[in-house]
């Protein structure tokens, strides 16, 4: 697809002297000033910590517009996908480019499980871990492990491979995500079943045990497979931005997948969804339920505590995502009789939020994060394995970005610049 159109040039006037900058468009008309051949015609870098401003690379993956509140997979609604698509068709059109068909997807289906077992040496792994391992930590620890497992496939010129690299990372790792689970609650681990799909496969890993047999819910079912895909791609935000830059570097994909993990594990990314619960649970028994107390924090400038969930730097409005899953949240909780009290909380702190002007003067609005935690919850997932959820989700969108790095033929290794504002050359005495 990659369509680009060139719109003239910008001129940079500096200190007497004028520097041409080439302007261009993307396919939803956001523009770009290509500053490639800036430090070379002028000696200055463009400076931009936390690159709030600064386009990495041109990508057909997916599209945000942060301000009308607009999420798309290859062209897809994010509502329309949530709807009407299960994760792992999903998970195929990020990766391919396009939706499966009947036979596609049976086959995609078939991979997933041909693919499903560790390989019973890493199944030790698990043992060596304490208990309180946090899920995240050996999620990405099993990552890079398969690359010792799979050399083979670490040839990157190897394209054909690509499909048995993909399957093998969305299935192994979920399987993984299952033992970890197990591992930490002193259960015996349960092996993924082939004439399950790929969201029951996991659920019957996490819940089924040789005492209590366990049938998998559909409502549940469904419910995973629409939160998979809530978090399946978000164009270059923090983890990705981490799995592409490890591999600009060469590395393969399991090493990036690696990083990435680690990268999401972080409050201000992926770990939010933990530590939104844990926020709410400290409203109920700390502030009995005051969801003024915790705002006023949030608002002080003294105070570095920021509420969970709230927040982003790309959406100016009201997270699309935060929309599915807050109504998913609550079919999921009406169908199961659930009543948490985490959630009523919820939606006052969100009304308090959504009435504050601190909040409305910064275009601050829940995320993804504020609804998904307690959705989980209600599924009975643990509150540890939140952020676990979000990479399993995250992972087709992590590898069609890599894919996309690699196949670029303007590809470079990512390499930052920086001004230097250290000591000036000085004599050791
Ligand atoms: N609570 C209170 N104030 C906030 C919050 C918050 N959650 N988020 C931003 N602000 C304020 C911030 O203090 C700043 O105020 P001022 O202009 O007066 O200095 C202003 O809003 C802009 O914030 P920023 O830090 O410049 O924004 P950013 O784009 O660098 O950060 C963010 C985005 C998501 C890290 C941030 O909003 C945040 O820390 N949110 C809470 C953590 C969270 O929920 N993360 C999940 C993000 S969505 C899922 C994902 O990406 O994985």
């Amino acid at each position: 697809m990659s369509k680009i159109n060139d719109l003239g040039i910008a001129k940079l006037i500096y200190d007497g002297k004028t520097t041409e900058l080439p302007v261009f468009e993307g396919s939803e008309h956001e523009k770009a000033v290509d500053i490639r051949a800036l430090r070379k015609e002028t000696g200055m870098i463009t400076y931009d910590p936390g690159f709030v401003n600064t386009g990495c690379c041109k990508s057909d993956v997916t599209y945000i517009d942060g301000e009308k509140g607009i999420l798309r997979y290859r062209g897809y609604d994010i509502n329309d996908l949530a709807e009407k698509c299960e994760f792992i068709d999903v998970a195929y059109l990020l990766v391919h480019g396009a939706l499966p068909n009947e036979k596609q997807h049976a086959e995609f289906s078939s991979n997933l499980n041909l693919h499903s077992l560790l390989h019973e040496d890493m199944r030790h792994f698990f043992d060596a871990y304490p208990d309180h391992a946090h899920p995240m930590a050996t999620l990405s620890a099993m990552a890079v492990s398969l690359s010792t497992f799979y050399p083979e496939l670490d040839d990157i010129s190897l394209q054909e491979n690509i499909d048995y690299k993909v399957t093998r990372l969305l299935s192994k790792l979920r399987t993984a995500a299952a033992f970890s689970f197990k591992k930490s609650i002193g259960h015996p681990i349960v092996y993924p079943k082939r004439s399950l799909k790929y969201c029951e496969n996991f659920l019957n890993m996490m819940f089924w045990n040789p005492v209590n047999d366990y049938e998998v819910d559909p409502v549940l079912a469904k419910a995973l497979n629409k939160l998979l895909i809530l978090h399946a791609d978000h164009e270059q935000n923090c983890s990705a931005s981490v799995v592409k830059m490890v591999g600009s570097a060469g590395a393969n994909l399991y090493a990036s997948i690696s990083a990435g993990i680690c990268a999401l594990w972080g409050p201000l990314h992926g770990g939010a969804n933990q530590h939104v619960i844990e926020m709410l649970q400290r409203i109920l028994t700390e502030d009995e339920g005051d969801v003024h107390r915790i705002i006023e924090r949030a608002k002080d400038k003294n105070d570095p505590f920021r509420l969970m969930g709230v927040g982003h730097r790309v959406y100016k409005s009201y997270d699309p995502r935060a929309k599915v899953a807050k109504q998913m949240c609550k079919d999921v909780l009406a169908t199961m009789g659930v009543n948490d009290p985490l959630v009523d909380l919820a939606q006052k702190l969100e009304e308090a939020v959504l009435a504050d002007d601190y909040f409305a003067e910064r275009s601050l609005y829940p995320n993804i994060d504020f609804y998904t935690g307690l959705t989980y919850r209600a599924m009975g997932i643990p509150t540890n394995m939140f952020t676990v959820m979000f990479a399993i989700g995250r992972m087709p969108g992590w590898i069609a970005q890599w894919l996309e790095m690699r196949e670029d033929p303007h590809g470079r290794i990512g390499r930052p610049r920086q001004i230097y504002t250290g000591h000036a050359q000085r004599p050791v005495i």
